[in-house]
C-alpha cells in the first residue's frame, strides 16, 4: 500500500513536470515558446507600435517575445519630440530607442512630416502670423536633420511623410497648412533632408485608405513622380487600419499587386482589424455598440480576416519587408473611443490579459 502511494506520487510528479515542459514549449507566455516573429522569420519582421510607458509594464515581455521590430506610437511625432522652436523632448523616444537596442529589435521612425500632431509654433512667427514658405521649409529642415541624426544607426526606416494625399476625389494633395504654405515641395524636400541626415535609412511614404482605388492611384502617381525626379524614396507604408469586413480578399490582393508593381518596398505599418464594420473606409456606429463585447461571432469574423490578410502578406513576401501592428494588445488600442465615444475595440492578436486570441493561432498555422 505504502509502495503504491509512492508510485502514485511519482507518477503524478512526472505528469506535472511533463505538462510544465509542454506549457513552456507551447504556451506563448513562456519565454521558450515561439513568438509571431519566429513563425515569420523567413518572411518579414513583425513589429508593434509602443509607448515608452508600455515598455515599463508587463506588456514589455510580450513585446520582446512576440515581435522583432517596434515603432514609437507617438514619441517621435513632431508635437511630442519638438514642442517648441528651441525645445526638443527626447525622453520617450530615447527610452524606446534604448529598448530596441537592448533587445536587438529593429526600430521604425514615425513620422517626420504630418498634418496632425504638428506643433502650432512651427506655422507661426513671433507675432502669431503665419510664416512664409522659406521659414517653414527651414524649420522643417532643422527638425528633420536633428531628429534623424540623433537616431542614426538605430532607426533603420523612417515614415518620412505621412498622409499628404487627400481622400477627396476632386483633390490630389491634402490641403494642410504644410501644403497651403509650401505647395508640394515640402514632400520631396523632406525625403532629401532625411537622406542627407542618414544615407543608410530606408525612407517610406505612409498613408491609409490604400485599399480605395482612387486614393491608391494618387499614391502610386505621387511615388512614381518622386522616383522619376530622383527623390530618395525607398518604400510605401500601408497603414492597414482595417476591419472584419474590409478589405475583401480580392480588394487586398489588388492593393498588394498594384503597389508591388511600383518596384519599391512595401511595409504594413499600422495593422489592426477592428471588430466593427467599416463601410467604404468609413467607421460607423453599430446599434448598441457602445456596450459591445468581444462576442464569439466577432471573434470568428476577425479570425477569418486576420487569416486572409496574412495569407496575402505571405504571398507578397518578395516585396513586403515588414508587418507592424498598431498597439500591443486589446488592453489598449487607439480605436477605443474612436470614432464612437465609450466604445471599446478588440483589434489585435492578444487579449486584455495579454493571452493569444484564437486569431493568433490562425495566423501562425500555415
Ligand atoms: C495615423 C498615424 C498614426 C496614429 C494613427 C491613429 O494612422 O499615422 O501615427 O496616430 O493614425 O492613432
Amino acid at each position: 500500500m505504502k509502495y503504491l502511494s509512492h508510485l502514485v506520487i511519482i507518477l503524478l510528479a512526472a505528469a506535472i513536470s511533463m505538462s510544465c515542459v509542454a506549457y513552456r514549449a507551447h504556451h506563448p507566455a513562456s519565454p521558450e515558446a515561439p513568438g509571431l516573429k519566429d513563425y515569420y522569420r523567413d518572411y518579414f519582421p513583425i513589429g508593434v507600435a509602443v509607448s515608452g510607458y508600455a515598455l515599463h509594464t508587463d506588456e514589455a515581455g510580450l513585446v520582446t517575445r512576440q515581435f522583432n521590430s517596434i515603432t514609437p506610437e507617438n514619441a517621435m511625432k513632431m508635437s511630442v519630440i519638438h514642442p517648441g522652436e528651441q525645445q526638443y523632448n527626447w525622453r520617450d523616444a530615447d527610452s524606446i530607442a534604448a529598448f530596441a537596442r537592448r533587445n536587438g529589435m529593429k526600430l521604425r521612425g514615425h513620422t517626420l512630416v504630418w498634418h496632425n500632431q504638428a506643433p502650432k509654433w512651427i506655422f507661426k512667427d513671433a507675432n502669431g502670423q503665419q510664416v512664409s514658405k522659406d521659414v517653414l521649409l527651414q524649420r522643417l529642415k532643422e527638425h528633420i536633420m536633428t531628429v534623424v541624426k540623433r537616431y542614426k544607426g538605430i532607426v533603420y526606416a523612417w515614415d518620412v511623410a505621412n498622409e499628404v494625399i487627400s481622400d477627396r476625389k476632386d483633390e490630389f494633395y491634402r490641403n494642410s497648412l504644410w501644403y497651403q504654405i509650401c505647395g508640394e515641395e515640402y514632400i520631396e524636400k523632406a525625403f532629401q533632408w532625411a537622406h542627407e541626415a542618414d544615407p543608410d535609412a530606408l525612407l517610406f511614404y505612409n498613408d491609409y485608405n490604400e485599399i480605395n482605388t482612387v486614393k491608391r492611384e494618387k499614391m502610386i502617381r505621387m511615388l512614381n513622380n518622386l522616383v522619376s525626379k530622383g527623390v530618395p524614396v525607398h518604400g510605401v507604408g500601408l497603414q492597414a487600419h482595417w476591419a472584419v469586413n474590409e478589405p475583401s480578399a480580392e480588394q487586398l490582393d489588388k492593393t498588394m499587386a498594384d503597389f508591388a508593381k511600383l518596384g519599391l518596398k512595401i511595409q504594413i505599418t499600422e495593422f489592426d482589424v477592428s471588430v466593427y464594420r467599416k463601410e467604404h473606409e468609413m467607421r460607423s456606429r453599430e446599434a448598441g455598440d457602445s456596450a459591445m463585447e468581444f462576442t464569439a461571432v466577432k471573434e470568428q469574423q476577425q479570425l477569418e480576416q486576420f487569416r486572409r490578410c496574412f495569407e496575402s502578406f505571405r504571398k507578397y513576401r518578395d516585396v513586403l519587408t515588414g508587418v507592424t501592428f498598431w498597439n500591443i494588445s486589446d488592453r489598449y488600442s487607439w480605436l477605443d473611443n474612436f470614432p464612437v465615444r465609450g466604445r471599446k475595440d478588440y483589434p489585435l492578436l492578444f487579449d486584455k490579459e495579454l493571452q493569444p486570441k484564437k486569431a493568433f493561432w490562425a495566423v501562425v498555422k500555415f
